[in-house]
């Protein structure tokens, strides 16, 4: 049986109702474009990421982007999809303060940019957060394990909960997240084994990044699996492409064909 239906737009009761069902796919998306190509590929949930800090702005870390850029991006994604369910990044500093303004800013993100659903990081520290959002009519995507929001506390990019007690919080973290109404929940650079024990104990669909194979669904920097950071080759990184390697030669053709005026050609001129 397939849940996903090719031509239907996906909501977040389709993607609950996949979970033991049918895999997820999930893929970041920061512009209309890619989105689209994305989107007619059958992908089921775009993720406009706050990794857009990194990929479109060039920051070092996920922090500086800020709620109006999230929902300028979000904007060109929804365009885009006609097919997969949107789902924008509250981006840091846009839920922490407090329940009141995380709601404010979870409802401006549907309102002004037209995604389907918002994700932000963390546990029990916003779960009451996240069952005001959903009373509201908000759906949520949860995030735990290593939430790159966290930097400056984990003081690095490194694989989270390798140790029991932490394994066991981010459990309980998921169950919180699960009874607050999240629809389905990443889980970020966590033990395979871990995630799979996440994945039995919560009701909605997981969504494993360097998570292991044991998740309802998966999710990967779009930019990072076409093979456009070629430096960027963590572990659990498959490059399903090679596009730098074809932009570098593509522009280098352009270049020359400029230099030795072979473009534009007389066909291609008026
Ligand atoms: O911002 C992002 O790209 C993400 C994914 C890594 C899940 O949160």
């Amino acid at each position: 049986m397939s849940v996903h239906v090719q031509n239907t737009r996906m909501t977040t009761t389709h993607i609950r109702q996949m979970k033991g069902v049918e895999k997820i796919s999930m893929l970041t998306s920061y512009d209309f474009t890619l989105a689209r190509l994305a989107d007619e590929s059958g992908v089921e949930m775009l993720l406009v990421g706050d990794s857009a800090s990194n990929i479109v702005c060039g920051n070092q870390y996920t922090l500086p982007i800020t709620l109006d850029e999230m929902i300028f991006l979000s904007k060109g994604v929804v365009r885009a999809a006609q097919h997969a369910l949107v789902v924008t990044d509250m981006p840091f500093g846009s839920y922490q303060v407090n329940d009141d303004e995380a709601v404010r800013n979870a409802i401006r993100i549907l309102k002004e940019s037209g995604a389907d659903a918002v994700k932000l990081e963390g546990g029990q520290e916003i779960a009451n957060a996240i069952r005001r959002m959903v009373k509201a009519g908000v759906p949520v995507c949860g995030h735990l394990g290593l939430t790159p929001q966290s930097v400056n506390q984990f003081g690095g990019y490194g694989l989270r909960a390798k140790e029991e007690a932490e394994a066991e919080k981010l459990i309980a973290d998921a169950k919180l997240l699960d009874e607050a109404g999240c629809f389905c929940i990443v889980l970020e650079k966590i033990p395979a084994a871990l995630a799979e024990r996440v994945t039995k104990a919560v009701s909605c669909p997981t969504i494993g990044i360097g998570a292991g194979a044991g998740t309802d669904g998966q999710v990967l920097v779009l930019h990072d699996m076409l093979g456009l950071n070629e430096g960027f080759k963590p572990k659990f990184l498959r490059q399903f492409a090679h596009l730098a390697e074809q932009i570098h030669q593509a522009v280098g053709s352009y270049v020359a064909a400029v230099k030795d005026s072979s473009f534009p050609s007389i066909e291609e001129s008026y």
